[in-house]
């Protein structure tokens, strides 16, 4: 017989045994473990706010360093969740960068400068008498760059009193949710990716008037796989995005519109997606791999303000022609 008796630590057994009782002392590590399907956190809590993607995650400080162990936890909920959102976390600048920097190498943003300072911070914001907001169109951020960036972190300063929510958009799913019949033929596709379409570059009307970098150019363009292979999960996610995506590559642009209309539409079916809504000092963290974005422009009056940093990413891979 055994017998257990949880006092806090340490935990004693007591065996009885037929000679006399036989008494063991053990070490015990207490850890609230919290579940997710088949995924457990030991150090944060990660709670789904939608079935397509997206979770909060509880339980961090995130003014502080990381321990790896953290770290290694929120890169896991990240991979798995494609966008956290972390509540009440009004960092200051040095503490946002150092909170990026655990989690890649930040960049500067082509078109925007940064803050003073803090040239890979930017400011995103829309003000009361504006009537366009920055970014205000789905998209991955900067598809158009060689490389474009793995991650975003979205710090907001100043919400509005109701509105200016952004929306996220599974890309994973989205090409999962393809018939195999297309899914074959978009895994041979590449595509083209500019910075110049008339509906984005709107978009950064207002911020180009107050904060264009000295360095901008005319353009940006760049080819991508139409399907683009996580380089860490491995999973195949729909690249196109409405924002930059202008045509396939070897097809002209009204060859390809047909398509990637069709593609535009599915790839933000409702159920694809999820919504966050900011409070100040709210972060969210998404990856640019496999998941796009769209803030809402509902809060015309009113002031949003928020700090972007972005991380370096890699050159897209597509599936290789043997593996097709
Ligand atoms: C962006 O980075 O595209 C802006 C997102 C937002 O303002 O919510």
């Amino acid at each position: 017989m055994i017998e257990i008796n949880f006092s806090g630590r340490p935990v004693r057994v007591t065996c009885q045994r037929q000679s006399g009782p036989f008494v063991a002392e053990f070490q015990i590590d207490v850890a609230i473990e919290y579940e997710r399907g088949d995924m457990a956190y030991r150090h944060i809590e990660v709670r789904r706010i939608a079935g397509a993607l997206g979770a909060e995650v509880h339980g961090v400080d995130l003014a502080r360093p990381l321990s790896a162990e953290v770290t290694d936890e929120i890169r896991r909920a990240w991979l798995d969740h494609l966008v956290l959102f972390f509540r009440d976390q009004p960092l200051d600048l040095p503490a946002y960068m150092a909170f990026a920097q655990q989690f890649g190498e930040p960049v500067e943003y082509p078109f925007v400068r940064g803050l003073e300072g803090y040239p890979k911070i930017i400011e995103i914001k829309k003000l009361e008498h504006e009537r366009v907001n920055f970014g205000g169109i789905w998209h991955a951020d900067t598809t158009y760059q060689d490389k474009p960036p793995m991650a975003t972190t979205l710090l907001a300063r100043e919400v509005p009193p109701y509105g200016g929510d952004t929306l996220f958009a599974n890309q994973y799913l989205a090409y999962e949710t393809l018939s195999p019949g297309l899914q074959r033929l978009l895994d041979g596709l590449h595509a083209v990716y500019s910075s110049a379409k008339a509906d984005t570059t709107k978009t950064r009307e207002d911020r180009m008037q107050d904060s264009a970098r000295d360095d901008v150019r005319e353009e940006y363009l760049a080819e991508h796989p139409a399907v683009r292979v996580h380089p860490e999960t491995g999973r195949k996610a729909l690249y196109v995005n409405v924002a930059h995506t202008v045509r396939f590559r070897g097809m002209t642009e009204e060859e390809s519109r047909p398509l990637l209309e069709y593609l535009y539409a599915h790839q933000i079916r409702p159920e694809l997606t999820c919504r966050f809504s900011w409070r100040v000092g709210s972060i969210a963290f998404w990856d640019n791999r496999c998941a796009q974005h769209n803030p809402v422009n509902d809060y015309h009056g009113f002031r949003r303000v928020m700090h972007r940093i972005t991380l370096a990413g890699d050159r897209p891979s597509g599936i290789s022609a043997a593996a097709r």
